[in-house]
């Protein structure tokens, strides 16, 4: 059909997410999207808690259904299908999505997809540029970090990746260690605007080795270990100490994600790179890859920062172009908390 109408839902990590998106003649568009976020729950335990998160899925995404077909101005029975998040994520609030949208696909007859949650941000650049297949895409948040390939709806390559922690979970470290306010990104990137990069050195872990794999987790002790240093002998972090190693931090998670991406762009010279994921939202991280691109002659594409983070609009984007491949799931459909792409 010309057009197509999909409700997405999406509760695999700590957002709850309802969007209507539409495609009309190649191009999409959003016709609502409701983000339910739940920092506020979480932040007394320094991280997502499970049960909690589970707990609020469950809670919410009947409520995030109803306000993303309001918004819309649509009822159920003028859509034409029901995306939801199969996996990977965690399990409890999988299953609420999951469930969620098995009641709405028995009640309405409705087609019901199951998309991974890595598929739906490696498709947003479709969904907001409509850009042609193929392209290289760098996710990079505070749970995933991948270079992926992209050759169309479920051909997706993974050239490389962290092999420890996510850039975005090294960020909330580092702001830990630093006695910064979470999440650590923007507190981090706000202290490295006032320091020196250069004053302290820091490695750039797994530089020297082929390939595309990255890792973070030794950057953040390297952290750990010179605030030590910087510390010695004094009461706490001297103000200029602590913008030091915030700049020498950012520009070390800089200087990999750039080189790394240099190769993955040189061995697959695709006409657009794009990134997503919170960290994308980081202004020298986001100028550095644009200026490799411009180098490159790759148009760099970077989605706006709601569409870049957890949604449903990607996962209803996610769900019409798998759905033209490969029709629609049964109600055999299962949450799974692994699902490599
Ligand atoms: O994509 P996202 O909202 O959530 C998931 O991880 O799924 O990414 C959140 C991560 C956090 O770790 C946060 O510290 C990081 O993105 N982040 C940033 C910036 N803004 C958010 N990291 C670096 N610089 C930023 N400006
Ligand atoms: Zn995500």
């Amino acid at each position: 059909p010309d057009s197509l109408t999909f409700l997405g839902i999406e509760s695999s990590c700590d957002d709850t997410a309802a969007a209507v998106v539409r495609l009309t003649s190649g191009r999409g568009e959003i016709l609502s999207s409701v983000v339910e976020g739940q920092t506020a729950l979480h932040a007394a335990f320094g991280g997502v808690v499970p049960e909690i998160a589970a707990r609020a899925h469950a809670e919410r995404v009947d409520l995030c259904v109803e306000r993303a077909l309001a918004e819309a101005g649509l009822p159920l029975a003028a859509l034409d299908g029901i995306a939801v998040t199969a996996g990977p994520g965690l399990i409890g609030g999988v299953l609420s999505g999951v469930m969620c949208a098995k009641g709405l696909a028995a009640a309405t007859g409705l087609p019901l997809v199951g998309v991974n949650h890595l598929a739906g941000h490696a498709l947003t650049p479709r969904l907001t540029d409509g850009i042609d297949y193929p392209y290289l895409m760098l996710l990079v948040s505070g749970g995933h970090c991948q270079f992926l390939r992209v050759d169309g709806p479920d051909d997706f390559t993974r050239l490389g990746g962290s092999i420890d922690d996510a850039p975005g979970e090294a960020f909330d470290k580092v702001a830990k260690i630093l006695a910064l306010p979470q999440p650590g990104g923007p507190s981090v990137q706000a202290e490295a605007e006032r320091g020196d990069a250069k004053r302290i050195p820091l490695p750039r872990p797994l530089l020297d080795r082929p390939g595309y794999d990255l890792s973070f987790s030794g950057l953040k002790t390297a952290v750990l270990r010179a605030r030590d240093g910087l510390m010695a002998g004094l009461g706490g972090l001297r103000q200029q100490d602590r913008a030091d190693l915030c700049a020498a931090f950012q520009r070390a998670v800089a200087d990999v994600l750039v080189e790394k991406s240099r190769r993955a762009l040189t061995d697959h010279p695709v006409r657009t790179f794009a990134v997503a994921g919170g960290v994308a939202a980081n202004s020298e991280i986001r100028a550095r890859l644009q200026a490799l691109c411009a180098g490159l002659d790759t148009v760099f594409l970077a989605p706006p920062l709601r569409l870049c983070t957890d949604n449903a609009a990607m996962i209803a984007w996610a769900g019409i172009e798998q759905f033209q491949l490969r029709g629609a799931d049964d109600m055999t459909l299962v949450a799974r908390p692994r699902w490599p792409l």
